[in-house]
């Protein structure tokens, strides 16, 4: 069903067929046929003026998301609410690569993000939305990182926030920022879902916006990663893109992004695009190892990933529509698996939140049975900075993190792996010999293997 924008229902869900809402434009591949000529963006003109922009002093130009805004013409250009989003770096991971046997793989950081996630891409785009339409009060639930980056963009825009978060069950770092941005941050007692299920009741009975990724707007900002992905590989298209999967939404984001690539002539062909999840959180992976048909079962989430504990996600038919259509597939990795991963991000000097891990963990997966070949390219979509969760970390490099029960079944090589990756502090005395002696004892850290293969792939 088709409506206009400004008509949709507080939840974003259809009235007749409940499935969640997809920005469409004239030019935006099966839209209808306008009766009047519509702007049709030109590729060779695009590449060149999203370039330009970047050395422009305006704030929509310096935006990473904004950039793009022919691709994303949802509100005028003076109700933007930016932070200079977006712009993120794209890391070789040369060691990463050489231990999974890979020639080429790369990390899209998006925790290098202004409130340390991918979520500010997102909702830079929405909360411009809300403010367009004159809302005062925006709201979210969150395990964390949305709610960071709402109650940051509120602040900017003067609209007041109210943050829904499961108590107990969100990183320090996270709840911290919520609370320093000046956000009504309320943590109820029961889990993500929980908290879904309460906002989506206050958006029917108060007339606050609803900046959860249900909103339609947000995937739009959160599609940009990939124009800049392609940007940064100078139009040459990875063949494999790993994302990890919460509520579902940013892998359908991405795979929107990248299929109006193609529709608009940018591109050829489109990366085989992968879902990781949890172990403990891992509805999705259930339905489609259950044939992929019918609904999906709800779970209830457990995972020291907080970012990803999510037993009922919201887009989970977009997203496996995307994975579908793209060719990739979905993974599930365990609480051992996420834990080396995210070290071994570390090692490589990147870091990223557990839920991030899950990419290199599921990617490991994917490589062991041949679903990627030595010679392809993968991008793993890296969502946190490392300092959202700083307790998981120093957990890790104290050996402290996983139960007994975790490790049970581990094998010597896993556990050496770990101890490798492990850098308890040390604590000595103030004695020059001392620190000297602790130089001469610390390990040497593993070498750059060589110049890595970037910058070709297919
Ligand atoms: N990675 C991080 C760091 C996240 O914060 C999230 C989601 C995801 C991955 C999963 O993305 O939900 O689009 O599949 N965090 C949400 C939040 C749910 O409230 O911050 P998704």
């Amino acid at each position: 069903m088709r409506i206009d924008g400004a008509e949709a229902q507080s939840n974003f869900r259809c009235r007749e067929c409940g499935e969640l809402f997809e920005v469409e434009y004239a030019w935006s591949k099966g839209a209808p046929e306008a009766d009047k000529p519509v702007y049709r963006p030109n590729s060779l003109a695009l590449k060149h003026l999203w370039q330009e922009r970047k050395s422009s002093t305006m704030a929509v130009d310096q935006s990473g998301v904004w950039r793009f805004r022919d691709l994303l013409p949802i509100v005028a250009e003076d109700r933007v609410v930016t932070l200079r989003e977006g712009n993120t770096p794209l890391y070789e991971m040369p060691r990463a690569a050489a231990n999974l046997g890979l020639n080429w793989l790369m990390g899209k950081h998006q925790g290098m993000n202004p409130t340390g996630s991918f979520k500010d891409t997102g909702m830079t785009a929405a909360l411009s939305v809300a403010v367009s339409r004159g809302y005062t009060w925006v709201a979210c639930a969150s395990t964390g990182n949305t709610s960071a980056a709402m109650a940051a963009y509120a602040a900017r825009a003067g609209l007041r926030s109210l943050v829904l978060i499961p108590e107990g069950k969100i990183a320090w770092g996270k709840l911290s920022q919520s609370m320093d941005y000046g956000a009504t941050t309320v943590q109820l007692k029961t889990d993500f879902d929980g908290c879904v299920k309460v906002l989506s009741e206050i958006v029917k009975r108060a007339p606050v916006y609803l900046l959860n990724s249900v909103n339609p707007y947000r995937l739009e900002g959160q599609k940009t990663p990939a124009f800049e992905i392609l940007e940064q590989l100078e139009w040459q298209v990875p063949q494999h893109l790993i994302v990890p999967g919460g509520n579902l939404a940013n892998s359908s984001a991405l795979g929107k992004g990248f299929a109006e690539m193609k529709h608009l002539g940018f591109i050829k062909k489109v990366p085989k695009i992968s879902v990781i999840q949890a172990e403990g959180a891992n509805p999705l992976y259930r339905w489609m190892q259950g044939g992929g048909e019918g609904q999906l079962v709800p779970v209830t989430a457990d995972t020291r990933a907080s970012a990803i504990r999510i037993g009922n996600p919201a887009s989970w038919r977009k997203a496996a529509k995307v994975i579908s259509e793209t060719g990739g597939w979905v993974e599930q990795v365990g609480e051992r698996e996420i834990a080396l991963a995210k070290a071994e991000i570390g090692a490589e000097g990147i870091g990223c939140e557990p839920a991030s891990a899950v990419t290199l963990a599921g990617l490991k997966k994917l490589v062991a049975d041949g679903r990627v070949a030595a010679e392809e390219t993968a991008v793993l979509l890296l969502t946190g900075h490392t300092l959202k969760d700083s307790e998981y970390t120093i957990q890790f490099h104290r050996g402290e993190l996983l139960t007994d029960e975790e490790w049970a079944g581990a094998s010597v090589r896993e556990r050496a792996a770990f101890a490798k990756l492990q850098h308890e502090p040390l604590v000595l005395d103030a004695d020059v010999d001392v620190v000297l002696r602790a130089l001469d004892q610390s390990p040497q850290p593993a070498s750059w293997p060589g110049t890595p293969k970037a910058g070709q792939p297919a």
